[in-house]
């Protein structure tokens, strides 16, 4: 029986925030979102609690008077870009009368919080992924006693509803579905820092997306760690909540990330299937193609239970395609299994590739593993697999030249105003010129040439 923290609970941080509105007139926050989907989703929702607490969004740090961290650890390189960006913003402390908040995952590594305490003491509020629905009441005890707050829960997780929401965009939501995980990969530290799987209740995600169907939103990406171990109760499965969704008035577009391929089964499958929203593009993170390693790694999964799965799925949904998660130069491996990723990737000819080098999470089993893989060694795999992964999409990409796309048109391209750029259903981005009244609707694009990066196209 999953925890849903009860309504009084959040009713008490309503409370908080009409405390903190009266001290925040004219201030302006700012939130630094170092993570995936669900870290972002969990900004919105800081965000919703910082408004309705008064503060103004500001793009500029310069003009904060309130920074959040919402911290990553997935790789070590994450971890130090937010130690870099915590040391350029002391200076600023002073000048704005800055509260610094650190927050997310990071915050519920021990050694992390410890760090912060001895060599960032300048940082005011940590709280963790578990209790940031507590901001309010912890800004208030900072704004009334000035003492540093720390807020740190060592907990398997809840499941939190209720709370404001302020959203990054205005056509398509993140709708996080489950949160935490129960597979402890031995690579991974986000069993550790999201806590034990946990699914909210059926009906309030249905109730959410219909509410965001009704504000003008036309597609949600549902999020969970494994989005297909979610558990509505009552025998209420992953399908099931995919059927259920696509029948929502509204929603043109369901995506959903991550699912995880030992989990994939025959009703998912079916339930995409036959269903008319949702994408016929399945994110399905490989992470090596030796079965050596996919047991060390924990995955539960061979090589060819993998291309089986992508057969079945393929066999059954035709159009489908593919992108992927892939580590190279984890403890052990070797060229031989380094090989045999390359081979999957060659078989299953992947939409999108992202790609990490192996990196040590502290106080996972693979930390303590033989024969780590020198940094050389995982960069030069690195290259040679980014080398065929482009040869392959471009490959690909020329299969869309000649095609017409249904596109939800997502706004100006970044390098150039007179372009309006969005997405595929297969999740390409495709450039196009038209007029910015388009923004927010669904056209018809003729593609004309493929960049690698992007496809051409005109409207039609
Ligand atoms: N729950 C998702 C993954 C979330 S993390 C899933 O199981 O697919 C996103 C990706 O980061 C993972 O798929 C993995 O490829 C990568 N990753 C996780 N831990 C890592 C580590 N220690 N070093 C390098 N990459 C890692
Ligand atoms: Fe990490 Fe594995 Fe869980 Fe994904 S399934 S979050 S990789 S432990
Ligand atoms: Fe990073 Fe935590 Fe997401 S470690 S990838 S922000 S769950």
């Amino acid at each position: 029986m999953i925890n849903v923290v009860s309504e009084e609970t959040i009713k008490e941080q309503k409370e908080y925030m009409n405390q903190v509105k009266e001290h925040t007139k004219g201030l302006c926050y700012l939130i630094q979102t170092m993570g995936c989907k669900l870290n972002e989703n969990d900004s919105e929702k800081i965000a919703g609690m910082l408004e309705q607490m008064g503060y103004q969004p500001t793009q500029s740090v310069e003009d904060a008077n309130l920074v959040v961290f919402n911290t990553c650890s997935i790789r070590e390189n994450a971890a130090e870009r937010v130690f870099g960006k915590l040391g350029e913003i002391k200076a600023l402390k002073e000048k704005n009368h800055m509260i610094i908040c650190f927050g997310g995952c990071m915050s519920q590594e021990k050694h992390i919080v410890e760090k912060i305490k001895t060599s960032y003491p300048f940082v005011d509020i940590i709280f963790g992924t578990h209790n940031f629905y507590k901001l309010p009441e912890m800004l208030y005890h900072k704004m009334t006693d000035t003492k540093k707050v720390i807020d740190v829960w060592d907990i398997d997780g809840e499941i939190i509803e209720g709370l404001p929401i302020k959203r990054e965009d205005t056509k398509s939501a993140l709708v996080t579905i489950m949160n935490g995980c129960n597979n402890f990969c031995s690579y991974c530290i986000v069993p550790y820092t999201r806590g034990r799987e946990r699914s909210r209740n059926p009906k309030d995600i249905v109730r959410e997306i219909e509410a965001l169907a009704k504000e003008g939103y036309k597609e949600v990406m549902l999020l969970g760690q494994n989005v297909n171990s979610y558990k509505g109760g009552e025998g209420y499965t992953f399908a099931n909540l995919l059927t259920d969704i696509d029948h929502i008035e509204g929603i043109d577009i369901i995506r959903f990330m991550s699912p995880h391929p030992k989990d994939f089964k025959e009703d998912v499958i079916e339930a995409i299937a036959n269903s008319k929203h949702v994408c016929k593009i399945i994110h399905l993170p490989l992470q090596s193609g030796s079965t050596r390693v996919l047991k060390l790694m924990n995955r539960g999964y061979s090589k060819e239970t993998f291309l089986e799965l992508v057969s079945k799925i393929r066999n059954r949904i035709p159009d489908v395609n593919f992108t992927t998660d892939i580590i190279v130069g984890f403890p052990g491996e070797t060229e031989e299994d380094f090989l045999e990723t390359l081979d999957v990737v060659e078989k299953v000819r992947f939409e999108q590739i992202f790609m990490f080098m192996y990196s040590v999470r502290h106080g996972t089993k693979a930390e303590t593993m033989p024969n780590h893989v020198p940094e050389e060694t995982k960069s030069e795999r690195f290259q040679r697999l980014k080398l065929l992964a482009d040869r392959i999409t471009e490959e690909e990409n020329v299969k869309y030249v000649g095609t017409t796309q249904k596109i939800l048109v997502e706004g100006e391209s970044k390098t150039n105003p007179d372009v309006l750029t969005g997405r595929t259903e297969t999740y390409k981005v495709v450039n196009f010129v038209g007029d910015k009244s388009l923004i927010g609707k669904e056209v018809l694009v003729k593609i004309v040439s493929q960049h690698i990066w992007y496809l051409k196209g005109e409207i039609i």
